[in-house]
């Protein structure tokens, strides 16, 4: 069948309107994109069962999935052979079966870079609470318990000329590198790969085996993906490896840290305090995790900007839409 150019959106599209679900809400620009040339379903229920899900993908030519879908062998057979591509509105991926994808016939896609900033901010804004002791002190503050100046009071320890110990040096370890670096911080980092020369001499980064980054940082930051060779990456043995002062930040994917043992960790002073984004089981908390003043807890907010997310979902619906119309996606998982 003949296919059409979309005014809009510049794609070439077939005349028979393909089907997209979106497996949550995303922001109104990504629709926009969508609608002069697809039947587009989103999900606008938080708690959308996953029988209903399955329903709702069959026929679908794309899917657009939300880190909160599992896109696996269920529900591609689920979907049936129209469908074409799988498009992640995230970077990390794990929600998605990619084998299985492949398998099927079906390109999956995931948003990489546009997101790099919000997630950097959010490490750094870690590194800043976790070791300044901000989420206790602004507890003390909102509980309204009695505090005065003190000079003993609140103290932190500073990070100037301390060393940040990157696990993961992609995107996101190096714009990550990059702030640690103007306030001070000396760059380490233990990826599978040497790190861009231009990027380690701008950094003055060295590359450590794990477990030298782990016995030698101050602050160890997470910024590697999630897969079955990182599952319990930071477990008790790698958290005894860590010095007593140090600090772990995890903005990658909770799983990475088996969260029981760095509850014991925090609480037994093994290392000094935690700032997490993400969570082994999320939204759910290891038992004891809130009960500790030396970590500091959000919300898995690492791309939460308006303008980030609308990037996210922007790049999904033009991956789609890409493959939709036989172009090559502009960001596959490979
Ligand atoms: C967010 O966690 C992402 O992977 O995009």
């Amino acid at each position: 069948m003949d296919c059409v150019r979309d005014r809009r959106s510049g794609f070439e599209v077939s005349p028979v309107r393909p089907r997209v679900v979106i497996t949550g809400r995303v922001p109104q620009p990504a629709v926009d994109l969508l609608t002069p040339v697809a039947e587009v379903w989103m999900n606008t229920d938080d708690l959308l069962p996953r029988e209903q899900l399955l329903a709702q993908v069959a026929g679908a030519d794309a899917i657009l999935s939300l880190l909160t879908a599992r896109v696996d062998a269920e529900l591609l057979a689920a979907a049936g052979p129209r469908l074409k591509v799988v498009a992640n509105v995230a970077v990390g991926y794990n929600n998605i079966d990619v084998p299985a994808c492949r398998a099927a016939g079906v390109t999956a896609t995931n948003t990489p870079g546009v997101l790099t900033d919000a997630t950097a901010d959010i490490a750094m804004a870690l590194v800043l609470m976790a070791t300044r002791g901000l989420g206790s002190s602004e507890r003390v503050v909102r509980s309204g318990t009695p505090w005065k100046w003190g000079m003993f009071e609140f103290l932190g320890v500073g990070i100037q000329g301390a060393r940040l110990g990157l696990v993961g040096m992609g995107q996101i370890g190096v714009a990550v590198a990059r702030r640690a670096k103007a306030h001070g911080m000396t760059i380490a980092y233990s990826n599978r790969s040497a790190a861009d020369p231009a990027v380690v001499s701008e950094l003055g980064a060295e590359r450590l085996s794990i477990d030298e980054l782990l016995a030698t940082s101050d602050v160890v930051s997470l910024h590697c993906p999630y897969g079955p060779e990182t599952h319990h990456l930071i477990n008790a043995e790698a958290l005894s490896k860590m010095r007593r002062t140090a600090f772990l930040i995890n903005t990658a994917r909770g799983p990475v840290v088996e969260e029981a043992a760095l509850v014991v960790a925090l609480r037994e002073g093994l290392i000094a305090g935690a700032g997490l984004d993400v969570y082994e089981r999320e939204p759910e908390l290891e038992a004891g995790l809130v009960d500790l003043d030396n970590v500091v807890l959000l919300p898995h907010v690492g791309s939460a900007t308006i303008e980030t997310r609308t990037a996210m979902a922007t790049l999904a619906a033009r991956n789609a839409l890409a493959v939709l119309s036989g172009q090559p996606p502009i960001t596959p998982i490979t």
